[in-house]
């Protein structure tokens, strides 16, 4: 049976309630953890050697895809009736916004050491302690806006450049293609601090804590957070049908991206599917 994505501003109480507690019960296994680790491992960027498979790359939407399906397969054992909802983060855009309630993904970090201090995930609530990517504290933290570096949630304009790029991803497959869907999704463009961030990488520095770098997992709107990013991936599928997925074919030897990069039919760490396996999703969920 197809399942339904819902807009989390959408959901029921109850629905707000089911979701949390699968979460949490998963975290309580240890199983969400694992779910960290596997992201951690797996964050790698343009300077470093070896194949990137899950950022500054362009399976980066075909390894989240994958990637979110584990997480809500993990959820729906638990509560056959949850799924993943999403963050449409051009339209919800402030503290004030019901994605931060007590009884879903609790507010922003304190000043000082920017604990998050309320709702489920707070680590005075005793059922969060972060333990994955971190080195001295164990709690979950946020800092909305980066006021160090000002930055506002990416607008509705900013997500039109990259959605109306009809072309999935383009040489040299990294953070700095000039062009392409996929690089203006994911959201490097040349430039410093907040200002090179765009869409996907703006909306990470905009909640901030935990939410930077390869721990972010640790905070759950990242699920949240991504499964808006796939949804926009679905979407621009739709509009561009004779779009595929690009490279269609691995770099050839002697280019610097030889070995690099995960071509159309290549399997991706550590899911074993290749990006042509994800690129359909219909049978599996559909976004509302
Ligand atoms: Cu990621
Ligand atoms: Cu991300």
């Amino acid at each position: 049976m197809v399942y339904t994505r819902k807009d989390q501003r959408d959901l029921t109480r109850a629905e707000r309630r089911k979701f949390v507690d699968a979460v949490l019960e998963l975290k309580r296994s240890g199983r969400y953890d694992d779910f960290v680790r596997t992201h951690v491992r797996h964050y790698s960027s343009d300077g470093d050697d070896g194949l990137r498979a899950a950022h500054m790359a362009p399976s980066f939407l075909p390894w989240h895809r994958q990637y979110l399906l584990d997480f809500e397969r993990a959820l729906r054992a638990l509560d056959p009736t949850v799924t993943v909802p999403y963050w449409d983060w051009t339209r919800d855009r402030t503290a004030a916004a019901s994605l931060w309630g007590e009884d879903f993904m609790g507010g922003n970090g304190r000043r000082g050491d920017r604990q998050v201090m309320t709702g489920p995930f707070a680590h005075v609530r005793g059922d969060w302690t972060v333990t994955v990517g971190v080195t001295e504290n164990r709690f979950l933290s946020r800092d909305f806006g980066h006021p160090a570096d000002p930055v506002e949630l990416p607008t509705r304009k900013e997500l039109a450049w990259a959605m109306d790029d009809p072309v999935y991803d383009s040489e040299p497959w990294n953070s700095t293609s000039a062009s392409g869907f996929r690089n203006k999704l994911e959201g490097w463009t040349p430039g410093k601090g907040s200002a090179r961030l765009r869409n996907h990488n703006r909306v990470h520095r905009w909640v901030g804590g935990l939410m930077l770098g390869g721990a972010s997992v640790n905070d759950p709107v990242f699920w949240l957070h991504h499964s808006f990013v796939d949804l926009l991936w679905s979407r621009w599928q739709t509009r561009n049908p004779g779009a595929r997925y690009q490279p269609a074919t691995p770099p050839p030897r002697g280019s610097s991206q030889y070995g690099r990069v995960v071509a159309r039919h290549e399997p991706m760490p550590p899911f074993g599917v290749t990006p042509a396996d994800v690129a359909d999703h219909s049978r599996v969920y559909r976004y509302a």
